[in-house]
C-alpha cells in the first residue's frame, strides 16, 4: 500500500474510535463505518442514510478473536463457513452479546457478521481496534455504492471522510446466511454463490420464507437499489426495447453478454450512469439464476418493485 493511502487510514481510524463516520473500500462495495459499540455513532449512519431504524447493520471485524466480543453460541456450520469463505463476502449471522447495541441490530436479538477480505478494510479495522458497523455506502433505497463516485453523489458535501480505493471488486453486496438452527438460512443472495455454501456444508440451504409483515432480515422487504428512474426486467431485450422506443420512450439498456461476474460488477455502475444521462426507463436483460446470477436477479427484482 503506498504511504498516502497509510496515512489516510490512520487518520480514519481516529476518527471511528472518536465516535465520527468514515467511507471505506470493501471487497463487495463501499461501506459507512462507525465504532460497533458506539451507539450515537451509529445513530449517525441512520440518518445520513436516511435508513429505517428496524433495518440492522453489519458488524465488521478483522479476526476470529474479536468474533467473540459481538457474537455468541458459534455453531459448526458457522465455523466450517468463516474457515471457508473469511476473509470474504460471507455475513453470518449469530445471536448477540451484550455490548452490541440495539440500535446496530434493529432491536433484534441477533447481530449479522462478517470478516473483509479487502486490503484497506483490513487496515482500517485492525488500526482502529474495534468492530465497524457499517452498511452499504449510498442512500436508503439506491443502488449501492461501489466507487468513489457514487458515495459523493449520494451524499455531496455531507460525504464523510472517504477512502478511496477504485472500484470494488464484486459490485454486489456480501451474501447473508443465518447459521443458528438445525437449517441454515440464506437471508440475502450476494457474492457468494449460494450453490458453492451448500457444497462446502453438504447439504441444501433453505431460503428465508417471503413475509414482508416480519421479515427475518428486514432490510429485504424494502424497495431497493434502485435508480432514479423505472426499470424492468426483460427476457428478451431487444423485443421489449423496442416495444417502449416506438412509444417515444427513451430507454436506457443494460445487455447481459456472458459473464456474470462481469455483469455484476458493472451492473450499479451502469445503473447509475443511465440515471443521469437523462434516461425515462432503465431495461435490463435478466440472467440466470446461477452463480451470483442469482444475486444479481435478486436485486433487479427489487429495484424494479413499486415500494
Ligand atoms: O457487502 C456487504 O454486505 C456491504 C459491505 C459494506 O460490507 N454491506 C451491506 O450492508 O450490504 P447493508 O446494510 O446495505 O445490508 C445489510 C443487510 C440488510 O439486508 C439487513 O437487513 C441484513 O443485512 N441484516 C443485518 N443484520 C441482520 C440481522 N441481525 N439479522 C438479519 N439480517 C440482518
Ligand atoms: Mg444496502
Amino acid at each position: 500500500m503506498r504511504k498516502n493511502i497509510q496515512t489516510r487510514i490512520a487518520r480514519a481510524a481516529r476518527i471511528i474510535r472518536r465516535g465520527g463516520l468514515v467511507v471505506f473500500p470493501t471487497e463487495t462495495v463501499y461501506g459507512i463505518g462507525a465504532n460497533a459499540f458506539n451507539p450515537r455513532a451509529v445513530r449517525k449512519i441512520f440518518h445520513l442514510k436516511r435508513r429505517p431504524a428496524d433495518n440492522p447493520i453489519i458488524v465488521h471485524i478483522r479476526d476470529s478473536k474479536e468474533l467473540l466480543t459481538v457474537a455468541r453460541d458459534i455453531s459448526n456450520d458457522a465455523r466450517l463457513l468463516m474457515k471457508e469463505f473469511w476473509p470474504g463476502p460471507l455475513t453470518l449471522v449469530f445471536q448477540k452479546t451484550k455490548r452490541v447495541p440495539k440500535i446496530v441490530t434493529g432491536g433484534l436479538k441477533t447481530v449479522a457478521v462478517r470478516m473483509p477480505s479487502h486490503p484497506v478494510a483490513r487496515a482500517l479495522l485492525r488500526a482502529a481496534g474495534v468492530p465497524i458497523a457499517a452498511p452499504s455506502a449510498n442512500l436508503a433505497g439506491r443502488p449501492s455504492g461501489t466507487r468513489a463516485a457514487h458515495v459523493r453523489d449520494d451524499f455531496g458535501r455531507r460525504t464523510p471522510f472517504l477512502l478511496d480505493a477504485g472500484g470494488a471488486r464484486f459490485g454486489v453486496e456480501s451474501t447473508v446466511l443465518d447459521v443458528r438452527g438445525r437449517y441454515p438460512i440464506l437471508l440475502r443472495e450476494g457474492a457468494i454463490p449460494r450453490e458453492h455454501i451448500e457444497y462446502e456444508l453438504g447439504r441444501k440451504v433453505r431460503s428465508a420464507p417471503h413475509t414482508t409483515k416480519k421479515p427475518r432480515s428486514p432490510g429485504m422487504k424494502y424497495r431497493h437499489y434502485a435508480p432514479r428512474v423505472p426499470l424492468i426486467v426483460a427476457r428478451d431485450l431487444n423485443k421489449v426495447v423496442e416495444r417502449f422506443t416506438r412509444r417515444g420512450v427513451r430507454v436506457g439498456s443494460i445487455r447481459f453478454k456472458n459473464n456474470l461476474e462481469s455483469f455484476a460488477h458493472s451492473l450499479f455502475v451502469d445503473m447509475r450512469r443511465l440515471e443521469t444521462k437523462g434516461v425515462d426507463l432503465i431495461i435490463v436483460e435478466a440472467v440466470p439464476r446461477k452463480g451470483i446470477g442469482r444475486a444479481i436477479m435478486e436485486r433487479l427484482l427489487k429495484a424494479s418493485q413499486k415500494t
